[in-house]
């Protein structure tokens, strides 16, 4: 059987389960930790903390290393906005590094360039699910004293020289907002090996209560009927996932490879159809890489062709539509009328945003074909490849 259920008996089940209890804290059915901890196990990660979404991870991963007012991150311009607004939501300065020109992903010579004496951390994209050179990245980290983290929100279950990612950095990201590998609509997750980091994450995530932890993420009864009993030991937000979420996502959690292993299926179908075509070049994968493949993306080469006319013609043929890569962060208009609420002065005045600062991301950006790739029927996949081949032979 080709057609696969997206969301299967097994997360009925869990939300059931939880619907069951009626939300009585007393007898609740603490799903939100056992999707954590099958999380965890998932990404040989010994600490996991779910949350409402994959842009406030972002946030507290940056608060639990410390970065705030006067640091910089750097971060990839060539990525969903999300990277770059956690730095921001943390009052901090981004910092754009360039990306790799056959890759798409941000690239460790760039990012050796942004360095300053404020630099406290490096966000890396694994971006369209494929891991960017963690080792150069890593090593130049190293070098300054840089904590380094992973946003894999389009990235489950890749590889990078056979280590999961998510594993190679100080704390990892992930997004299960409806278009990732796995979903409860919207949540998302932040893993990390450290016990120090885990118990702030945790914190910072839960309103700074002082009585949750790394893997304990409720206050307990005899705490909350206690008149004496202190709450918040530090500042904090409310970014916890719902126990309605967490059953949905322990539900793909389990069934994980199963997603991740459709869009590899689907991704091979169009790299077969791209591959004969001189005026288009897919996202490079290194031989010690292995993309999870958020989508299908490759660059088109021929400036005579042209995006508009390359997708308008694909949808004439009966293609069911290609991304655009989104803007670069920096020419967002949020970026350039400088509407940041009140923190505009969080920018670097000397650091100018306008055009020029990323060349490769800026050439790569509107030259970018993203063909999606979550098909639960692999029929509708191999008719789309057909019509991408239709395409292709037109313009040869
Ligand atoms: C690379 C990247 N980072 C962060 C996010 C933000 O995740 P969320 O939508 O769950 O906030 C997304 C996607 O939505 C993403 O693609």
């Amino acid at each position: 059987m080709n057609v696969f259920e997206r969301i299967s008996e097994k997360e009925r089940q869990y939300v059931e389960e939880v619907l069951s209890m009626n939300f009585r804290t007393s007898a609740n059915s603490k799903m939100t930790r056992r999707l954590e901890e099958a999380f965890a196990e998932k990404f040989d990660s010994k600490y996991a903390v779910a949350f409402c979404n994959g842009t406030a991870t972002l946030h507290i991963a940056l608060e639990a290393v410390g970065v705030g007012l006067g640091d910089e991150v750097i971060v990839p311009p060539l990525t969903m906005s999300s990277t770059t607004y956690g730095v921001l939501h943390a009052n901090a300065t981004p910092v754009f590094a360039d990306v790799d020109s056959e890759t798409f992903e941000i690239s460790a010579e760039s990012i050796e360039k942004c360095i300053t004496p404020r630099t406290k951390a490096i966000i890396v994209v694994s971006l369209f699910g494929l891991a960017p050179d963690f080792d150069a990245i890593n090593a130049i980290a190293k070098k300054h004293g840089l904590a380094v983290i992973e946003d894999d929100a389009q990235c489950f279950l890749g590889k990078y020289k056979g280590k999961t990612v998510g594993t190679l950095g100080d704390i990892a990201s992930f997004s299960f907002q409806s278009s990732k590998h796995m979903t409860c609509g919207e949540g998302g997750m932040l893993i990390t090996q450290s016990p120090e980091l885990a118990d702030k994450i945790r914190k910072y995530s839960c309103l700074g209560y002082a009585s949750v932890g790394s893997k304990i993420g409720k206050i307990s009864k005899t705490d909350i009927q206690d008149p004496d009993y202190c709450r918040h030991g530090s500042l904090g937000w409310n970014y916890r996932l719902s126990d309605v979420c967490s059953a949905v996502a322990l539900g793909q959690v389990e069934r994980l490879e199963e997603l991740v292993d459709l869009r590899k299926k689907s991704a091979e179908l169009f790299d077969d159809a791209v591959k004969d075509a001189s005026f288009l070049t897919p996202q490079k994968i290194g031989e010690e890489y292995e993309s999870s493949f958020w989508a299908f993306v490759t660059k088109i080469n021929d400036d005579s062709i042209g995006w508009r006319t390359f997708r308008d013609k694909y949808m004439e043929l009966g293609g069911d539509g290609i991304y655009a890569a989104w803007k670069l962060t920096y020419q967002e208009p949020m970026f350039r009328n400088m509407t940041l609420l009140r923190r505009e002065g969080l920018l670097n005045k000397e650091a100018c945003y306008d055009d020029g600062i990323c060349p490769v991301a800026e050439h790569l950006q509107p030259r970018l074909l993203q063909f999606k790739t979550n098909y639960f029927d692999l029929n509708e996949a191999e008719q789309q490849a057909e019509i991408l081949r239709k395409t292709i032979n037109y313009f040869k």
